[in-house]
């Protein structure tokens, strides 16, 4: 009898550590942080780019906002409904803001919201555009409450020959508590 009290109380502890874990947004990998840094991210209503902002404060590196081309419209219900449409159809903007030289980079940080569970046209248009291949790719993702759902597993299916770190950044909103313990976590050294 004891043995199964003994057992339950591991698998609940494990348990509770891995929702610890998805909570805290701790990374168990450890990113080679010698090299140089890019902080890129779409954001629509600007949750994503205040992230974006308070990683850069951290531990510095280039910061990229990414544009692209295509406007929505201002009513949240049509406008949500047509970046779901653009998702299903797997809509990829022509982009309007340039980074001239990719290869002095190591380390790209990739921001996006969660749209509809993924990650939004622009983000997708961005890792189509760039040679990432070779990179440490680390994912910051805001959302509405959803959580994770698919947007880390989709940038790490398109993000071909990149190396992504599966405990990316998955925060409500513009919230930022926590982070630089996240980024510690990865192996930077945090302002
Ligand atoms: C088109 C659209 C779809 C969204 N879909 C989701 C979703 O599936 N799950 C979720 O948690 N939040 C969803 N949200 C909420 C955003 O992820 C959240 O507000 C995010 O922080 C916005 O980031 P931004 O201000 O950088 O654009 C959606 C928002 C929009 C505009």
């Amino acid at each position: 009898m004891n043995k199964y009290i003994i057992f339950g109380a591991i698998a609940a502890l494990a348990a509770a550590f891995g929702t610890y874990r998805a909570l805290a947004n701790t990374s168990s990998e450890k990113v080679d942080t010698k090299g140089k840094v890019l902080i890129a991210y779409y954001s629509y209503s600007g949750n994503t780019k205040k992230v974006a902002q308070a990683i850069n404060a951290a531990i510095g590196g280039d910061l990229f906002e990414i544009t692209a081309e295509g406007s929505y419209p201002q009513e949240y219900r049509p406008m949500t409904q047509q970046a779901k449409e653009e998702i299903a159809n797997g809509y990829r903007p022509k982009l309007t803001s340039k980074i001239d030289n990719i290869e002095q980079y190591d380390i790209v940080f990739i921001g996006s919201p969660n749209w509809w569970g993924t990650i939004t046209p622009q983000v997708s248009s961005f890792i189509d555009s760039y040679k990432l291949a070779g990179k440490t790719v680390i994912p910051f993702i805001t959302h509405g409450s959803g959580g994770v759902q698919n947007t880390i597993a989709d940038m790490t299916a398109q993000c071909k020959d990149c190396h992504v770190i599966k405990d990316g950044w998955v925060g409500y909103s513009d919230r930022t508590m926590g982070l630089k313990s996240w980024l510690k976590s990865l192996g930077f050294a945090v302002e």
